[in-house]
């Protein structure tokens, strides 16, 4: 075994980690505490278990945006699924961009029934929104922007439901033949950013090069971009199952709305 020095600092860490992990068998119960200093208890053989166990009912919700079932938005999200699938994590992928998805009509009938007023999709896909952990939106580029279908969808979504969205993890994709992918990441964001959301980022920015259905599969950096914000996404959901079991939720004002016309 070849034995390499050790850091002062790197000892003092291990021994913080050593002291933190202590547990303690109760019955056929186990509690420890956490390196976070999380006291947790669970019936497995360690703590390990039973953050395992919490870690298995997390979700993620997948948006296809695009009108191509298998298309390359298709291909950016299949190879995220594909880690979430490695971490244990459930994934449900809702197409979108191929549905009769009309635009809001401000009739403001949900501030008062917390669903919108047109009975379709958006009011299907809700409960799916309030129950994930985490939730993705892909889209192709359309005239430097996303799918409009894809819009009117997201801005029912987001206008119409009350739940509280923050602290879910949000991650844009997008898909382009050449430009006008920064605008439509931007624009994706945007509705996290407004809703308390953590936005989840990447290598690069989170897109992924093709015209045709398909030949995303040979853009290789946009496909590991996509590889490696599953795997930060992953980590970020779980650290955040952790500090809300540790801190709980961020404390919310009363929110305090101004107009700026008077
Ligand atoms: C109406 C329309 C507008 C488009 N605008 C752009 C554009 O602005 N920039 C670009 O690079 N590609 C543009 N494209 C190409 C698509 O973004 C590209 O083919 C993408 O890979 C499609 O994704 P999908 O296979 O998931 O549908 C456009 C395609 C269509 C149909």
């Amino acid at each position: 075994m070849l034995l390499l020095p050790i850091s002062e600092s790197k000892k003092l860490i291990l021994f913080h980690r050593i002291m933190r992990r202590v547990q303690i068998n109760y019955g056929r119960y186990r509690i420890g505490v956490t390196e976070f200093g999380t006291v947790v208890a669970g019936t497995g053989s360690s703590q390990a278990d039973f953050i395992q166990e919490k870690e298995k009912n997390m979700k993620v919700l997948m948006i296809n945006g695009s009108p191509h079932i298998k298309g390359n938005t298709y291909t950016a999200l299949a190879e995220m699924e594909k880690i979430f699938a490695m971490e244990g994590i459930e994934t449900e992928m809702i197409q979108v961009g191929n549905k009769m998805i009309r635009g809001c009509v401000a009739c403001g009938s949900c501030a008062d029934t917390g669903k919108c007023v047109f009975d379709d999709l958006v009011n299907e896909t809700a409960p799916k929104f309030e129950a994930c952990d985490g939730l993705v939106v892909g889209s192709p580029v359309y005239y430097a922007s996303a799918n409009a279908t894809l819009i009117a969808f997201l801005t029912r979504l987001f206008y119409s439901t009350h739940f509280d969205k923050s602290m879910k993890a949000g991650a844009g994709v997008v898909a382009a033949r050449r430009g006008g992918l920064s605008s439509t990441f931007d624009e994706i964001n945007k509705f996290f950013t407004i809703s308390g959301m953590p936005v989840v980022s990447s290598q690069y920015w989170n897109s992924i090069h093709g015209r045709t259905p398909g030949e995303a599969l040979q853009d290789e950096e946009g496909l590991q971009t996509m590889r490696t914000l599953a795997r930060n996404m992953a980590f970020l959901m779980k650290s955040i199952a952790l500090g809300k079991e540790k801190y709980g939720l961020p404390e919310k004002e009363a929110f305090c709305r101004t107009n700026f016309i008077r």
